[in-house]
C-alpha cells in the first residue's frame, strides 16, 4: 500500500495563543513532510492564529463544525466559515461530542456529509466505551459508527478514519498494539466489503486514546495502523517524538 501516515493533534479546549506559539514552533522546526502528514487541531477561537503561523506542509483542523452553511444557530461554525479562513480539515464524532453533547450517529453522519459537499477533509471518529468492549460489542459498535458515516461519503481520499476506544481517551490505558491492529483490520476489511478494495487499501486508519512518546512506535508498526490522532501529549514536546516514529 501507499498510504501515507497520518498524526493529527487535538488539543481539545485546552492552550493559549503562547501555548499555541510553542507548539506550532517546533513543528515548523521539524523536517517530516516526506514521511508524514500532520495536522493540528487547536479551539476554534486559535484557528486563525494558528493557520497563519504553520509553516507550509503543516494543515489546520476545526475539532468540530456544523451540518449546514449559515443561519440562526447560535454557538455553531459551518465548515463554510472554516474553508474561508482556509481551514482544510475537521475532526467529526469524536467520542466527546458524541458523549458530552450527544451526538447519534446520524447527526455526525450529516456533519460528515455537509463538510465533504464543500470539499474539507474529515478526521471522523469511532470507537467503543468500556462497556460495549466487555460485552463483545466492540465490533458491532465501530461497525455501526462506520457505516452510518460512510453512507455520506463520495470521496474517500478527504477521509481518515480515527479509531478512538472510549475507555482509552485521557485515561492514559492505551489499547495494546494487538487490540488496535485486531480493530483497524475489521474496520479496513469492512472497507474492502462495503466500499471497496481501492478504498480499503488507500483510506487511513488511525489510533487515538493515550497515545504517547513511550507507546507510539509499537502501535505504529501495526500493518493496519496508519497514524495517530494525540490528546493530550499534542500539546507537549512528546508530539514530536510520536510524529518521528513515522520519519
Ligand atoms: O482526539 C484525541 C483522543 O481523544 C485522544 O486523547 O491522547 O488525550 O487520550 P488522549
Amino acid at each position: 500500500h501507499n498510504r501515507k501516515p497520518f498524526v493529527g493533534g487535538n488539543f481539545k479546549m485546552n492552550g493559549s495563543k503562547t501555548m499555541l506559539k510553542e507548539i506550532i514552533d517546533r513543528l515548523n522546526a521539524l523536517k517530516c513532510d516526506d514521511h508524514v502528514e500532520v495536522v493540528i487541531a487547536p479551539p476554534t477561537l486559535f484557528l486563525d492564529l494558528a493557520h497563519r503561523s504553520v509553516r507550509e506542509g503543516i494543515s489546520i483542523a476545526a475539532q468540530n463544525a456544523f451540518n449546514c452553511s449559515k443561519g440562526a444557530y447560535t454557538g455553531e461554525v459551518s465548515p463554510e466559515q472554516l474553508k474561508d479562513l482556509g481551514i482544510d480539515w475537521v475532526i467529526l464524532g469524536h467520542s466527546e461530542r458524541r458523549e458530552i453533547f450527544k451526538e447519534s450517529d446520524e447527526f455526525v453522519a450529516s456533519k460528515v456529509a455537509h463538510a465533504l459537499n464543500v470539499d474539507m477533509k474529515v478526521i471522523a471518529c469511532i470507537g467503543e466505551k468500556l462497556e460495549e468492549r466487555e460485552s463483545e460489542k466492540t465490533e458491532e459498535v465501530v461497525i455501526r459508527q462506520l457505516k452510518s458515516i460512510s453512507e455520506k461519503v463520495n470521496n474517500w481520499r478527504n477521509v481518515v478514519i480515527a479509531y478512538e476506544p472510549v475507555w482509552a481517551i485521557g485515561t492514559g490505558k492505551v489499547a495494546t498494539p494487538q487490540q488496535a491492529q485486531e480493530v483497524h483490520l475489521i474496520i479496513r476489511n469492512w472497507l474492502a466489503k462495503n466500499v471497496s478494495q481501492q478504498v480499503a487499501q488507500d483510506t487511513r486508519i488511525i489510533y487515538g486514546g493515550s497515545v504517547n512518546d513511550k507507546n507510539s512506535s509499537e502501535l505504529a508498526k501495526q500493518p493496519d495502523v496508519d497514524g495517530f490522532l494525540v490528546g493530550g501529549a499534542s500539546l507537549t514536546e512528546k508530539f514530536i517524538t510520536i510524529i518521528s516514529c513515522f520519519v
